[in-house]
């Protein structure tokens, strides 16, 4: 049975560290309503809405993400959160319920790192693969089975240029280029302003100022990068970036189910902050992974690159020895990186805008 529910300075302490997941170009698609006793995860599908994630599939993973941080969260308040899941997954509507009963589940130790986690796109400095946080990173992905976390070398040479052509595909379409700039903004006081998105200086580390946001959006201007060496440049950048990993991550499922990203995205909060706490950054590359996912359950509309990511699943079946039925789902890089000063952090909505109180 579920205790009456926490005081409402609890919920907002619950619903912040909730705000603080990791959502695709930080789009934090839910907001929450709160009736004194339940939780509800509300969808907000024109946040997320993209041709190229028919499914919300990135919304799944943040929804992961949401449920693991407030499982933590919630243990710092000796609270044990249960999770609902709702089926149906209407595109505008209620997606998990969360209830709350006295207990502990000794995940509190992760909450201080809530906050600190961040996605980190510089270069890394390298580190032991034999480094303790991987132990760790394994245990917390088998926490969510049929969930796994595979690790490969960072300079494995099939990988490394299938990653750089899977970068590549940004310049090449349209509707990728056009949706992720929705979400660049100008600078981090325009994404501060609006709450949401990702500043360029965090999006492009090291790219000259005088190649705005602006110029990147203007109208053709994705043709003429497409026709300019930018995508052999993007490329190159990400070349760099996964080389200088102490190792690649990979996370996967067995599950071929509506649901089973959910649990991927529980995974992935808990080994991200795994990898916080033992000093190593985090960067998700999406276009390598993700899409061959999209791929593999045929959600990809028909214009995209259909080979190549059949091409990145055989490359990342090798690379990751994966068994046959294991689905690829997202791919990490990590490696030691001081921490980014709190004003690269991406912002977030506030509490008073995505919680609404509704009457018992
Ligand atoms: C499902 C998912 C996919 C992501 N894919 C990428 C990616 O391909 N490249 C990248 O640089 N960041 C990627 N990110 C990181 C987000 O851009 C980042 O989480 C968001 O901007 C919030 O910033 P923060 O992680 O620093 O809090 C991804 C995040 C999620 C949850």
């Amino acid at each position: 049975m579920s205790a009456p529910g926490p005081a409402l300075s609890v919920v907002r302490a619950l619903v912040g560290a909730a705000l603080q997941s990791p959502s695709a170009e930080n789009n934090q698609p839910f907001v929450y309503t709160w009736d004194g006793e339940t939780l509800a995860v509300i969808h907000q599908a024109h946040r997320a809405r993209k041709s190229l994630d028919p499914r919300f599939h990135t919304s799944m993973l943040t929804l992961g993400c949401v449920l693991e941080s407030l499982d933590i969260a919630a243990d710092a308040h000796g609270l044990r959160p249960m999770f609902t899941l709702n089926h149906g997954l209407p595109e505008d509507g209620p997606w998990a319920e969360v209830t709350f009963e006295r207990g502990t589940s000794g995940r509190a130790a992760l909450a201080p790192w809530l906050p600190r986690r961040s996605t980190d796109r510089r270069p890394f400095g390298g580190g032991p693969a034999s480094h303790p946080v991987f132990a760790r990173v394994e245990a917390e992905a088998s926490r969510h089975p049929p969930v796994a976390v595979r690790r490969a070398s960072p300079q494995e040479p099939e990988l490394l240029a299938f990653s750089a052509r899977a970068e590549a595909l940004f310049f090449h379409h349209e509707a990728l280029y056009r949706e992720a700039l929705h979400w660049l903004r100008s600078s981090a006081r325009e994404a501060r302003s609006r709450r949401d998105g990702v500043p360029l200086e965090a999006a492009l580390p090291g790219l000259p100022t005088a190649f705005g946001a602006a110029l990147l959006k203007a109208p053709g201007a994705r043709e003429v990068l497409a026709r300019s060496p930018a995508p052999w440049v993007a490329g190159r950048l990400v070349t760099r970036q996964l080389r200088s990993s102490a190792a690649l991550l990979l996370l996967t499922t067995r599950d071929r189910g509506d649901l089973a990203l959910v649990p991927v995205g529980r995974a992935l909060l808990g080994c991200w902050l795994r990898l916080t706490e033992a000093g190593f950054g985090v960067q998700p590359h999406s276009l390598a992974s993700l899409f061959v996912y999209e791929e593999m359950l045929g959600a990809l509309p028909s214009y995209f690159d259909h080979g190549l990511m059949q091409q990145g699943l055989g490359t990342l079946r090798r690379a990751f020895d994966l068994d046959p039925e294991e689905l690829p789902v997202l791919l990490l890089r990590t490696g030691l990186s001081p921490s980014l000063p709190p004003g690269a952090r991406t912002p977030r909505r506030t509490v008073d805008e995505c919680l609404t109180l509704t009457a018992v």
